[in-house]
């Protein structure tokens, strides 16, 4: 479904925890802030780092045929005008005659004539190009006009030469990267959902063409298994294909997985066939021959056809933070209930009182406990108030140590969604607490 610039009443209590806890602040607030864009604070960037890095992991690290990539935000603007994005990548845009507010002409109610904020009349719709421009060169009259790119897969298509040449590759094969890309989005909102400035998850899986319909099932259904792995409630979770009039304009067939958010189903990753398109773009824009010579068909020269997955990171961590969200009303506490896989902190350790020797005992089993794991430490305030912290940055297990530690050798060992408190005998600790989150 398409984004409306409503607000949700969990979205705005999102956005209070994030700022009060540090997972997101908006960019340049000291300057009243700058629209839809944002910084990722200290437990944010670690949210986000843990899917970036169990993305890698899944996408790369663990296939043999698909390879990792790093490209540059800047490209060469011919690469644009081969891909299609300089004359297709636009959305249908009105302005307000009155209040000059602008609107996406699909996230308004169908025939609407008026300005919903002011009433005022909307002018015809145009056409605006989604891409923002710079300009490269340290001289105004030698400048050349470039783009920040505004997806991150063709850095990979105009590479398809450098990799297959410098690493040994055989149909079907894949190369995937992440990282920023940029959208000056006319309607931005909920959050983190649309912003200007964002990271995605992209790979392209090269193929022999004809096998596109089976490469794009496969490639559904493993994207679709990824998301429920990350823990989220796996009924708020679909794949929906594409109708034909949605289609981007290199893509003859998509399927979006699709997470329920507060405002309904929306995209947080479209898995598209993309055919020959960007290569044959490529080969006719830059004069360059880009092919695979098939050594499995008598040397035949193709162009494979590809299978693009898209993730976005940032609506990825948003669909984490909302899912992960509850009001524990009966125990009075905000508990954000992540996997432990990607919890920003994986425990915390206090000691009870800053005397008696728990401090000691506390670091100690902080600094072993942190040869393996992310843990956060604190001392500060009531024991109720550090819990209430760790609940709310949503730290599964958190560590006590207390007077009895002192004769027992054990520390309490309390569950966040449980509350169950157990007896650990320290030595046991690591692994204990190893085992548990990875169980
Ligand atoms: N290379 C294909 C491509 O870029 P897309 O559907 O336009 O396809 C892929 O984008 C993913 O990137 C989306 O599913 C979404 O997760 C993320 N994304 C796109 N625009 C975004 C924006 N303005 N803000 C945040 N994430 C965005």
């Amino acid at each position: 479904m398409s984004q409306k610039p409503m607000s949700y009443p969990l979205m705005e209590k999102l956005v209070a925890l994030s700022r009060r806890r540090g997972f997101l602040f908006q960019s340049s607030e000291i300057y009243d802030g700058i629209n839809a864009v944002y910084d990722y604070g200290p437990m944010g960037v670690e949210l986000k780092r843990n899917i970036k890095n169990l993305w890698w992991q899944d996408m790369i690290t663990s296939r043999e045929n698909v390879l990792g990539m790093d490209t540059a935000i800047l490209m060469h603007p011919k690469v644009w005008e081969a891909s299609g994005h300089v004359v297709n990548f636009h959305d249908p845009m009105v302005e307000c005659k009155k209040c000059k507010r602008r609107y996406r002409l699909d996230h308004l109610p169908e025939n609407t004539k008026k300005c919903p904020e002011c009433d005022g009349d909307l002018a015809e719709p145009k056409q605006f190009n989604l891409m923002f421009k710079t300009k490269l060169g340290s001289t105004d009259e030698g400048a050349m006009d470039v783009y920040l790119r505004p997806e991150t897969a063709q850095g990979i298509f105009v590479n398809f030469n450098n990799v297959t040449s410098s690493n040994r590759v055989k149909l079907p094969f894949g190369i995937g990267q992440l990282g920023k890309a940029f959208r000056n989005e006319i309607t931005t909102g909920n959050f983190i959902f649309r912003t200007r400035e964002f990271e995605q998850m992209e790979m392209e899986f090269f193929i022999r063409p004809g096998e596109n319909a089976e490469w794009l099932e496969y490639w559904s259904q493993e994207r679709l298994n990824w998301y429920k792995s990350l823990g989220v409630n796996p009924e708020k979770l679909q794949l929906r294909p594409h109708g034909e009039d949605e289609l981007a304009h290199y893509s003859t067939a998509c399927y979006d997985v699709e997470y329920e958010f507060p405002y309904g189903f929306s995209e947080i990753e479209g898995i598209a066939d993309r055919g020959t398109y960007d290569l044959d773009q490529h080969i006719e824009h830059s004069k360059k021959k880009i092919q695979y010579i098939d050594q499995e068909n008598r040397g035949a020269k193709i162009t494979p056809a590809v299978i693009e997955t898209s993730a976005g990171v940032d609506r990825t961590v948003l669909m984490i933070m909302t899912d992960a969200y509850w009001e524990d009303i009966e125990n009075d506490r905000i508990v954000m209930r992540f996997s432990p896989k990607v919890a920003p902190f994986k425990v915390a350790v206090f000691p009870l009182f800053k005397k008696q020797g728990m401090p000691e005992i506390a670091k100690n089993l902080y600094e072993e406990l942190r040869k393996h794991l992310a843990v956060v430490y604190d001392d500060g305030g009531s024991i109720g108030k550090r819990y209430r912290r760790q609940d709310e940055i949503g730290t599964p297990f958190c560590l006590t140590v207390d007077h009895e530690s002192l004769d027992d050798n054990c520390v309490t060992l309390r569950d966040r969604d449980t509350l169950e408190q157990v007896r650990v005998p320290i030595d046991e600790v690591v692994t204990t607490i190893i085992q548990k989150v990875n169980a």
